[in-house]
């Protein structure tokens, strides 16, 4: 009888891993801590919709650093390991720096990086390094002015987030990647320059698959250029041998230049979807956690938080809202039977 205890109480006291309906752990985070942005992206905020008249949330709305924090770290016990703030553009929030100090002192967090369009970069990225800030990724999809300008929504600030990456190197914010979302037609031609420009600094650029995110960027299917296609392009150039995925989840698909100039990445989420291994949550900046981005509802926390609710009923909310998980949104966009949801949410809620 005695012999049984010692393993009964190990049985109790370790909880079971989180898991969705498709066993699919919660690991990663990705908290947007601000729906503004200084661009107008067409194909996420374009200003048609986002124009002077356009309600951003008030700065009530949107969840303060305490908020998050705990929110972090309620995800954290959960399972997560790994958190990512994103925007809109998260440099717009001020004191953005001491919100990295505070995630970054969580236990169990093992890497907490930042997506940025890179404008604000340079006069920040000594900051959030010193605070615990592990890495960048900054989106830029052309070293073209005229190009950069119209994909921007009419911009000029492609000097600027190029000093961005460099300051990013200089502080140690590595791998710096760089995010580069392809749409056929307007910088399929500059692929090569891309990758060329990055070759030998370090510096990981990434092609990104042109997606049918939110319900206002007008996405046209042959817009998208097969990230396939891509890849035997540049290899013809610089010849590239597959890496190794780093971890269950990653979207990247990672290839090394035959060379040793480095490394890049292609995000191929419509010819080749990845939620089978999808282990992404997401805080929108007012609080409402999604479990896809392509989500059409998600579950409110704020509220809660605000009504004074103790760990243990938002942990529950949390556990919920996962395990009742069953979305696969970029795997059902293959199938023409499937009716879509109509209402998404838009991205600069949550992040890429
Ligand atoms: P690493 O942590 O460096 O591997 O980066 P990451 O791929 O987690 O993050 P990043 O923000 O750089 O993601 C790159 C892009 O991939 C995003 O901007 C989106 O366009 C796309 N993406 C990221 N996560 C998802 C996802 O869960 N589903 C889909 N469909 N696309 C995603
Ligand atoms: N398709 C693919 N990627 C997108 N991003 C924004 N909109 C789209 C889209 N429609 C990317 C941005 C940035 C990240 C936040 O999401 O380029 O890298
Ligand atoms: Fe801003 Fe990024 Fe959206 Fe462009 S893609 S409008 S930079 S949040
Ligand atoms: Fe995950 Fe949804 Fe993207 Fe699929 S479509 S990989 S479930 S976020």
């Amino acid at each position: 009888m005695h012999d049984n205890e010692p393993a009964k109480l190990v049985a109790l006291s370790a909880p079971k891993a989180l898991t969705d309906t498709r066993a699919r752990p919660i690991s990663d985070l990705r908290i947007s801590v601000m729906d503004r942005c200084n661009f107008r992206c067409p194909y996420c905020m374009p200003h048609e919709t986002f124009d002077d008249r356009y309600r951003f949330l008030s700065t009530s709305e949107r969840l303060t650093f305490e908020e998050i924090s705990r929110l972090a770290r309620l995800f954290v016990a959960v399972g997560v390991r790994k958190l990512r703030l994103t925007g809109g553009e998260p440099l717009l929030r001020s004191g953005l720096a001491d919100l990295v100090g505070e995630l970054s002192s969580i236990d169990g967090v093992d890497d907490l990086a930042l997506t940025t369009n890179g404008v604000l970069l340079a006069q920040h990225a000594a900051e959030l390094a010193a605070n615990g800030l592990k890495r960048v990724t900054v989106s830029l999809d052309t070293l073209d002015p005229e190009t950069f300008r119209r994909m921007s929504g009419g911009f000029d600030g492609l000097e600027r987030v190029q000093d961005g990456i460099r300051a990013a190197l200089e502080a140690g914010l590595a791998p710096v990647k760089v995010n580069a979302v392809i749409q056929r037609g307007i910088n399929d031609g500059q692929v090569l320059d891309l990758a060329r420009q990055f070759r030998g600094t370090g510096v990981i650029p990434r092609f990104i698959e042109y997606m049918d995110v939110g319900n206002r960027n007008d996405w046209d299917p042959g817009r998208v250029v097969p990230s396939r296609q891509l890849r035997d392009s540049i290899a013809a150039v610089y010849p590239l041998l597959p890496v190794a995925g780093s971890y269950r989840g990653e979207v990247a698909e990672r290839y090394a230049y035959a060379d040793g100039a480095g490394e890049i990445g292609f995000i191929s989420s419509v010819s080749q979807p990845f939620c089978g291994d999808c282990t992404r949550a997401r805080l929108s900046s007012d609080g409402v956690f999604y479990t896809c981005l392509f989500a059409t509802q998600g579950t409110e926390l704020r509220a809660l938080l605000r009504e004074g609710a103790g760990d243990d009923a938002l942990l529950e909310r949390i556990r919920g809202s996962w395990r009742r998980r069953d979305d696969r949104y970029s795997e059902l966009r293959r199938l023409p039977a499937v009716e879509r949801p109509l209402r998404k949410i838009e991205m600069h809620y949550i992040g890429g």
